[in-house]
């Protein structure tokens, strides 16, 4: 018999980390988590870890050999501005590596007789606002407007949420009579901030990027205009809404693809925040013209009703909250020594 396991990919980086952990203290013991790092160490007792590639095809073929899969969430990714220095590296693994997992998805669910459940984390990065008067006439965009992302990270994004959807209805059914093969689940998420990680090659990492700086006592250069907006959230909400996702009675999802949000701050109004704790924070503005271009394609804001009607998805930490009871305490213990 082999043991039925839930997957998480890319378990090392930031949302990987929260989820992985977040999933255990909820009881999940089932845990199976893949990443070209390893674990640290503080995270090893959360998830079996295997070290590898997702882009090794034979490494999946000893997964599948060994495990059954019931359940996938795939988080490994390079992020938009990382992408813009290595597009090639960043189509294969955004990409390439999605697709392979979402055929040993399909695989399993088809040699299971039950749909594995494929949960996916899109990004704020797959629209596009053709400059920054629309970005203004528009600022709550629905999920089906602006999908003309700028870079290669978020046409990645943009793409797998199609094959997804995909595989999820129409997989091997157009030429045949088939069972459907996956339970594909989607979130698309604004700038993520945790107080445990800062990010790694992201377009909106000059929101966590100051806050952490502050708290080290480090001078910090925003690469953006103090006045660029864009939705963020804290990352409980993030694992949050992966797990709500997750949860949701298949018959309430009336989309594959929902945009999530918590709030929507300028970058001057994150560096007011951070000051508020921090008050002699030295966090001062260098505009670098390639990442603002980015963020000036992103929307001020998204819109997730639907996400609010059809799996009650609510984020629990407004600005306030999520600067005073979650980032602020714990980043204060985080960098006491
Ligand atoms: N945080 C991501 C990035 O900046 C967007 O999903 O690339």
């Amino acid at each position: 018999m082999r043991k039925k396991v839930t997957l998480i990919t890319g378990v090392s980086g930031e949302v990987g980390l929260a989820l992985v952990k977040s999933l255990a203290e909820a009881g999940k013991n089932d845990l199976l988590s893949l990443d070209i790092r390893p674990i640290p160490a503080e995270y090893a007792q959360y998830s079996e870890h295997i070290q590898g590639d997702i882009l090794d095809k034979s490494l999946l073929n000893r997964l599948v050999s060994e495990y059954e899969i019931v359940s996938i969430f795939h988080m490994a990714a390079l992020l938009s501005t990382r992408g813009e220095f290595t597009p090639v590296a960043a189509h294969q693994v955004n990409v390439e590596g999605t697709m392979g997992l979402l055929q040993l998805a399909a695989e399993q669910s088809e040699w299971r007789g039950d749909p594995v459940m494929f949960i996916f984390p899109s990004s704020i990065a797959v629209y596009g606002m053709p400059d920054l008067e629309t970005k203004s006439q528009y600022p709550r965009v629905r999920e089906w407007e602006w999908n003309y992302p700028i870079t290669m990270y978020g046409c990645n994004k943009l793409y797998c949420e199609m094959l997804g959807t995909y595989f999820c209805s129409n997989y091997r059914q157009l030429a045949v009579e088939r069972p459907q093969m996956l339970d594909f689940r989607c979130v698309r998420f604004p700038g993520l901030v945790s107080a445990f990680t800062v990010p790694s090659g992201g377009t909106s990492d000059y929101g966590p990027e100051m806050l952490h700086a502050a708290a080290k006592d480090e001078p910090y250069a925003a690469f953006v205009r103090p006045d660029t907006q864009i939705p963020f959230m804290a990352m409980p909400d993030a694992v949050a809404a992966l797990l709500l996702l997750s949860q949701a009675p298949k018959s309430a999802l009336n989309r594959m693809v929902y945009n999530v949000t918590s709030y929507s701050l300028t970058a001057e109004q994150f560096r007011d925040q951070v000051m508020k704790s921090f008050a002699g924070a030295k966090i001062e503005f260098k505009p670098d013209p390639k990442r603002q271009r980015i963020v000036d394609t992103w929307p001020a804001d998204l819109n997730d009703n639907d996400a609010r009607r059809d799996w009650d998805w609510e984020p629990g930490y407004n600005v306030e909250r999520s600067f005073e009871e979650y980032l602020i305490p714990n980043i204060l213990q985080r960098y006491r020594n």
